[in-house]
């Protein structure tokens, strides 16, 4: 390996998520999901977009399947969506879902790419939602059952499983920032969810493992580097807290150390768990934390944190540094960190890199071409810091673009574009980027340019 190659067998790859590119959301015999009904409900989503028809994939997947053999890739995340496999939830099975993955993953293996199923990317179906939703011990018990299904039908020749994606994004964003499907806000609920997405993982694990024998199986988290606004004690403090909920509630508990006692402090203290961890039931942590093949981290950014109103509060600050279309500062350099403290502190076996990339909004120019040079760069600096990460020891064994095509970004909807490949929505046309033809490039000689 030289300082711009990656080791030999490093798997390159592409990421999409169900509900962001099928549309076609009563086509095949699919449920509803509480991100139709939410996306639905007016005032949820810029401008109203839904993801009833997006990169419109369920009837194009082919072609955006030549995409990822145009880029070269080895290997490819895409996700399962629940109700399309089961419509209420859990009992009665689709086998047209189940058929429609089945074709999917014999096309990417024909076309030599190793496909990376994620069991839960957020369309959770409405009749579970209206069940209770994850606050509900029953949703994680549904899962487990729905994980042993699609692995019974797709086991055989899917190897490597994502159970749940961001459980900090299943939980807290959802059941208390409300700015996710289905849209709640209470500290309890979102604390209940957290733990049940969790168990969710737990319990799904040995159902794929019964049906995809010498699979490898992991969950993917998403990770926020917190860095202190000051040396203060106090801003130290409140980067700690926030590095505390966004991160170790969610890392701790998957690797035997369960829930940060300092944050179960600050939660009781505030009075976000009125009835301290009761849905914690007796075995629940050893579920939790049964071992992993690998961690799926997702990186994009940094907050800078200031001491908030209280004890264990933090305030984010926002420095004037360039930005992406997100609002999200870019910060490589805690990419690096995340995954030397992953591999030093937690000891983790393997790692990929589920999610990285960039929204910007370029589109084509006089040229037809999109000279998408920002993104370009915000990729090269990432993918440095991976270099780095391995050279200093750290076992990652892949990294993901997020996104291969531009689609539904969730409540920004078609307004932010984080793809390779860019979406005309009136005609449906792909068009790749110029950051598209660069990875390709950087796939082919599995390294940087100079
Ligand atoms: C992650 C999600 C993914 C996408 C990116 C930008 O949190 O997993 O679906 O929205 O952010």
């Amino acid at each position: 390996m030289t300082a711009t190659t990656f080791p030999a067998g490093f798997v390159w790859g592409a990421a999409t998520a169900a509900y962001q590119i099928e549309g076609a959301i009563h086509e095949g015999g699919r449920g509803e999901s509480i991100w139709d009904r939410f996306s639905h409900t007016p005032g949820k989503t810029r401008d109203g977009a839904t993801g009833d028809v997006a990169c419109d994939h369920y009837h194009r997947w082919e072609e955006d399947f030549g995409l990822l053999t145009a880029m070269g890739v080895d290997a490819y995340r895409f996700s399962i969506a629940w109700p399309r496999v089961l419509p209420d939830g859990r009992g009665q099975v689709n086998q047209a879902g189940l058929d429609f993955y089945s074709r999917q993953v014999d096309a990417l293996l024909e076309r030599g790419i190793t496909p990376f199923a994620t069991l839960y990317h957020w369309d959770l179906p409405v009749a579970l939602e209206d069940a209770g939703g994850w606050p509900a011990r029953a949703t994680a018990e549904a899962f487990a059952e729905y994980a042993g299904v699609v692995a019974q039908a797709l086991g055989d020749r899917v190897k490597h499983w994502i159970t749940i994606n961001e459980p900090w994004c299943v939980s807290m964003l959802s059941y208390e920032g409300g700015e996710h499907a289905p849209g709640r806000r209470s500290w309890p609920d979102a604390l209940a969810a957290s733990h049940h997405a969790l168990l969710a993982h737990g319990l799904a694990e040995p159902e794929i493992r019964r049906y995809s024998p010498g699979a490898q199986v992991g969950i993917t988290l998403n990770f926020t580097a917190s860095v202190p606004a000051s040396d203060s004690p106090a801003d130290r403090d409140a980067a700690r807290a926030f590095d505390g909920y966004f991160n170790r509630w969610f890392l701790d508990p998957v690797y035997g150390r369960g829930y940060p006692s300092d944050m179960v402090a600050a939660y009781l203290g505030a009075g976000y768990l009125p009835e301290g961890l009761s849905f914690v039931q007796p075995g629940d942590m050893d579920i939790i934390a049964a071992p992993t093949d690998f961690l799926g981290v997702n990186y994009y950014t940094r907050e800078v944190m200031a001491a908030g109103a209280g004890p264990g509060e933090w305030q984010p600050v926002r420095l004037d540094v360039p930005r992406t279309e997100m609002g999200w500062e870019i910060y490589p350099e805690g990419l690096y960190t995340l995954l030397l403290r992953l591999y030093s502190a937690y000891d983790v076996p393997r790692l990929y890199i589920t999610e990285n990339g960039v929204s910007y909004l370029d589109g084509p120019g006089a040229d037809g071409r999109i000279h998408d040079v920002r993104r370009i760069d915000y990729l090269r600096q990432h993918l440095a810091a991976c270099q780095r990460a391995i050279a200093a020891g750290v076992p990652l064994a892949g990294y993901f673009q997020w996104s291969l095509m531009d689609n539904f970004e969730w409540g920004h909807g078609y307004a932010q574009r984080f793809g390779a490949v860019y979406v005309d929505y009136e005609t449906q046309r792909r068009t790749p980027k110029d950051s598209f033809f660069w990875y390709r490039d950087v796939i082919a000689r599995n390294g940087l340019d100079g």
